[in-house]
């Protein structure tokens, strides 16, 4: 029997999913997360001079599909964006690879996703404000995930080292999503008053200080994603309800790395995955004056059930499946 590999690009990806989907699929992940039974080794690095890349493997068997993302980080990447990768999909029954996917939009939405379910758990239900430290691409699909679960959220202030993305990030907000966005000239500035709190830079030390942080606020932590990069001061986890995303890549590589390496925080200071809140398994906003980070790593699950979804709902397609690029890799 012939087999065939699909080879589906970005613009084939593009446009598959809404934002609401994708966060209905990586609510359903890291509720599957919870529940346990996904195999999920955490991530591993190969360092460059300028970047890295890393390995990304999952399996999950109930719904039948193993999964690999191959994704770099390169800050200041010229030309090309600093997030990059391919997702492949293998049929755990024979091993044989089922796909071969653009990671780089599904990590942006995905991530984006990850950071809409942590607000719609941890924020508080009347969060109208928020502020957005790093405007690069991570910044725009976090955004765009908030307002599908907090809709009635109509001010957004911004701050970046470069002040031009800051400023071409409130005018695309704005034009966007009709909110009122605006380019703060600090970040102390653009966290005043602010609801939720999003760090989207690659920082290796902290970008966010504890007094600017007042009570209530929710924060997204999504820049720290490899061992050393740290974008919060340790005060504000300390003062905070911590909630990470899995615990073994948390500790190494996501916000809580540094503070835990150098002894300023404990594992018992953790309050618990975000599984375990979607599961009930541990409570999550416990009063509207606590504050809550959320410490997103970027879980390999999250890469495979979207890739998975968007694969399925191609190949659905007669018209769309029939434009795709396939291999018969035992050709
Ligand atoms: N948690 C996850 O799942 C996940 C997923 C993807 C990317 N990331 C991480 O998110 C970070 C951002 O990724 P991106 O794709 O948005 O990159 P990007 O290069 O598009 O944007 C980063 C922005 O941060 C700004 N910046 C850098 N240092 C700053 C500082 N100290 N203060 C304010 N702004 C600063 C840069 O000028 C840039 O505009 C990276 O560290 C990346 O590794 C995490």
């Amino acid at each position: 029997m012939k087999r065939f590999t699909y080879i589906i690009k970005r613009s084939e990806v593009e446009g598959v999913l809404s934002m609401p989907d994708y966060v209905g699929i990586i609510e359903e992940a890291f509720r599957l997360t919870g529940r346990g039974g996904v195999e999920m080794p955490p991530k591993i690095y190969l360092s460059f001079p300028r970047g890295d890349l890393r390995c990304m493997p999952a399996y999950i068997p109930s719904l039948n599909i193993a999964g690999m993302k191959n994704v770099n980080v390169h800050p200041g990447n010229k030309d090309l964006p600093a997030v990059m990768g391919t997702i492949s999909l293998f049929d755990p029954e024979t091993g044989y690879p089922l796909a071969i996917i653009d990671g780089t939009h599904i990590t942006n939405m995905r991530t984006g996703a990850a950071g809409g379910v942590a607000v719609k758990y941890l924020a508080r239900e009347d969060a109208r404000t928020a502020a957005f430290i790093g405007a690069g691409t991570q910044a725009r699909s976090q955004l765009a995930a908030i307002l599908s679960v907090r809709p009635r959220l109509s001010r957004v202030a911004v701050f970046d080292l470069d002040g031009e993305k800051a400023g071409d990030y409130a005018t695309w907000a704005n034009k966007k999503f009709k909110v009122e966005a605006v380019q703060a000239e600090s970040v102390s500035a653009a966290v005043k008053g602010a609801d939720i709190i999003v760090t989207t830079t690659p920082s290796r030390g902290p970008v966010l200080f504890s007094g600017d942080v007042r009570d209530g606020v929710h924060i997204n932590a999504v820049g720290a994603d490899a061992k050393g990069k740290q974008e919060l001061d340790p005060e504000i986890l300390k003062r905070a309800r911590v909630v990470i995303d899995n615990r073994e890549q948390a500790s190494k590589s996501g916000e809580i790395n540094v503070p835990l390496s150098r002894g300023i925080i404990r594992t018992e200071d953790i309050h618990g995955t975000i599984g375990e809140i979607l599961t009930g398994q541990k409570p999550g906003r416990q009063s509207p004056g606590e504050i809550t980070v959320f410490d997103s790593t970027g879980l390999a699950i999250q890469d495979v059930t979207s890739a998975l979804e968007i694969y399925k709902r191609l190949l659905a397609d007669p018209e769309r499946e029939k434009k795709l690029e396939k291999i018969d890799f035992l050709s």
